[in-house]
């Protein structure tokens, strides 16, 4: 017998643990009957061994055990680089957009201003209208750089790869742009950001989670003329809720209870791995809250995440909350490409 707890309340404890679930539980135990192995498997334990035990069979189920979470740490390190991959050649291009128009407007000013002060191919008022333009573009092309260098710094925060009290507001705005700027839909967003409370959560495996929804979401209304995404954050009792739904086709019936599974996807070989959800969930999970999906084919899709304010192990919060202004933008309209 184990002191103080026994091995069911160790599995309970360890799988209600953040930091500690995902280390692979087996349960070896003299109980063999059917109730306490479903029990066991219920609860979370990875395998059972009943006792009398084979030490040679054990060794041979830790080392599968520890192979499988080595695939799946390298699943989540490829899905990361794929879509990281696919980040930085979208927003390089947007970068790159707007310094060209910048360089070019800039490159036209002394000309402009030539004309001006000397006079040449333009009269004096042409030119000057013609400076103020170029004048225009070029601060226009350097705000939209800023525009997405700072979308990416809050997508990306370097040196905070931990647990923490964070908002999660700007990481939902940050993903917007950047699923924006890469699938240079027109989208019509609503945004219902009501959340008050900062939450505890690693904020950058939170940014995957949002970037894989917003994503689907957007790939979902591809072709459509009037795509439309609502984000809305509220608080219920002590959850963080988090909703993305979009007016897509919607998920058909039969493989909703499939989309999380992974490697499942319905898109074209080279587009999508089937692993974005897969990965959602267990970011997810690993903050002690769910995910689950609402969909009417042919209306749209609803995901919703749910994670526990104060995070699995009461971290203490620290009674900052931060004070967001409740914003009700019932439409955003982003056009692209941008107005200049
Ligand atoms: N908003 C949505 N609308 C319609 N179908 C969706 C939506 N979100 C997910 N799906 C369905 O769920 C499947 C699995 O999604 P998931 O994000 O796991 O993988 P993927 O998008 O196909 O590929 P990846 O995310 O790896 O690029 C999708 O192929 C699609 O069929
Ligand atoms: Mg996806």
């Amino acid at each position: 017998m184990m002191p103080r707890m026994d091995g069911y309340q160790l599995l309970e404890a360890v799988k209600h643990d953040s930091e500690l679930k995902q280390i692979p539980f087996i349960l070896l135990t003299a109980k063999v009957d059917l109730d306490s192995r479903i029990r066991g498997l219920e609860q979370g334990a990875d395998e059972y061994i009943s006792k009398p035990f084979n030490n040679l069979e054990i060794k041979t189920r830790v080392k599968n055990l520890l192979n499988r979470r080595k695939i799946e740490i390298a699943f989540i390190h490829a899905e990361k680089m794929i879509s990281l991959g696919q980040l930085v050649a979208g927003v390089s291009h947007e970068i790159l957009n707007p310094i060209s128009y910048a360089k070019n407007a800039n490159e036209s000013i002394p000309d402009f201003l030539e004309m001006i002060l000397k006079g040449g191919k333009l009269p004096p008022d042409k030119a000057r209208n013609y400076l103020y333009e170029a004048v225009q573009d070029a601060a226009e092309g350097i705000r939209r750089v800023c525009e997405i260098t700072e979308a990416l710094k809050g997508f990306v925060r370097q040196g905070n790869e931990g647990f923490d009290f964070e908002d999660i507001h700007p990481g939902l705005d940050a993903t917007l742009k950047i699923v924006h700027v890469n699938y240079k839909s027109r989208l019509r967003i609503h945004k219902s950001y009501h959340l008050p409370n900062r939450v505890h959560c690693n904020l950058n495996h939170l940014n995957q989670v949002f970037l894989n929804l917003i994503a689907n979401a957007v790939q979902a209304m591809k072709g459509q003329n009037e795509p439309r995404l609502w984000i809305e954050t509220r608080q219920e009792k002590e959850n963080a809720v988090i909703e993305i739904r979009d007016k897509g086709p919607g998920i058909p019936e039969e493989i909703q209870g499939k989309i999380f599974n992974p490697f499942f996807t319905t898109k074209p070989a080279g587009q999508g791995t089937g692993l974005g959800l897969y990965i959602s969930r267990q970011i997810v999970q690993e903050h002690a809250g769910e995910i689950s999906v609402a969909s009417t084919p042919g209306e749209g899709s609803r995901f919703t995440i749910r994670i526990p304010i104060q995070g699995t192990k009461g971290a203490a919060h620290d009674g900052r909350i931060f004070t967001h202004p409740d914003v009700d933008r019932s439409l955003t309209e982003i056009q692209y490409p941008y107005r200049r």
